[in-house]
């Protein structure tokens, strides 16, 4: 596995990689979730490029930026496991020189749920993407489907900006008792650990009671009993896979998508509904 941290080193390294070229971005505080990403991108791709960049411009001035875990030689490691061919690690300032001024808008999807609790959150993970796509040029682009609306940004900003990278939504890597693993599971403490499950439940719940004919008011009501008390419920909703605008009747492809918090902690997780 070759490191690089500057972007004409690793465009050079990425030149010489045999095609078709799977790409994983990643913002490193690597769990199997990420590490099935990597799998599944060995199955169907001849080389894979991960990218380790924990992206300013995607927290918002009171989250997280500061506390994300980071720890680059674990991660180094695991990747070297993994097999990969290339790990780009850039500094801020080769992502972001301090005259950065363009930004990706990505219109309605991005202000919705996720981008409703945080504003300028996926214009940057849009912005961020298009440049590593245009550093990578992978041929495909995998993504985790935990971050189900992500990936429907990710998916139009592909579409709508032309780039010839194919993305493919990898489902979603789970703990034995149902909770989705993400790096922020480090930051639950253990009465916050034993309750984030239920978060899965609700969900399953939710999809139960909408396929039994209840409306999705209903289901939601019998969702919300399942949680735990310790759970600050933000939103348990049925939405349009591509839009995220909110579903009355099940529709696929759509996602049933679940936030809350638990402690300081907020956590996402959804069910793919594809028939
Ligand atoms: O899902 C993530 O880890 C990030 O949002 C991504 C796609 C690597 C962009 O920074």
């Amino acid at each position: 596995m070759k490191v690089v941290s500057e972007l004409a080193p690793a465009r050079a390294e990425l030149e010489k990689l045999a095609r078709p070229l799977g790409f994983v971005p990643t913002m490193g505080a690597l769990h199997a979730g990420h590490l099935r990403l990597v799998e599944a991108a060995r199955e169907t791709c001849k080389s894979v490029a991960v990218s380790l960049f924990v992206n300013p411009m995607q927290f918002g001035p009171q989250e997280d930026f500061e506390r994300y875990p980071r720890d680059v030689e674990s991660d180094s490691e695991k990747l070297a496991q993994a097999g990969i061919d290339l790990l780009f690690a850039p500094e801020t300032a080769a992502i972001y020189p301090p005259d950065f001024t363009t930004f990706v808008d990505v219109g309605k999807l991005g202000t919705r749920f996720e981008g409703a609790a945080r504003p300028t959150h996926f214009r940057g993970v849009a912005t961020v993407v298009a440049k590593l796509l245009n550093i990578v040029r992978p041929d495909v682009l995998f993504v985790g489907q935990k971050d189900a609306q992500q990936t429907a940004v990710l998916t139009k900003l592909v579409e709508d900006l032309n780039f010839t990278t194919r993305v493919e939504i990898v489902e979603t890597v789970r703990e034995p008792d149902g909770l989705a693993l993400s790096s922020r599971n480090a930051y639950l403490s253990g009465e916050e650990r034993a309750a984030a499950p239920t978060l899965h439940a609700a969900l399953q719940t939710m999809l139960k009671e909408i396929r039994a004919g209840k409306t999705v008011e209903e289901a939601r009501e019998a969702a919300a009993a399942v949680l735990s008390p310790r759970a600050r419920l933000e939103y348990l909703n049925l939405v349009d896979a591509r839009t995220f605008s909110r579903l009355q009747t099940l529709r696929a492809p759509a996602f049933l998508i679940g936030a809350a918090r638990f402690g300081r902690t907020r956590l996402l997780d959804n069910l793919w509904i594809w028939k």
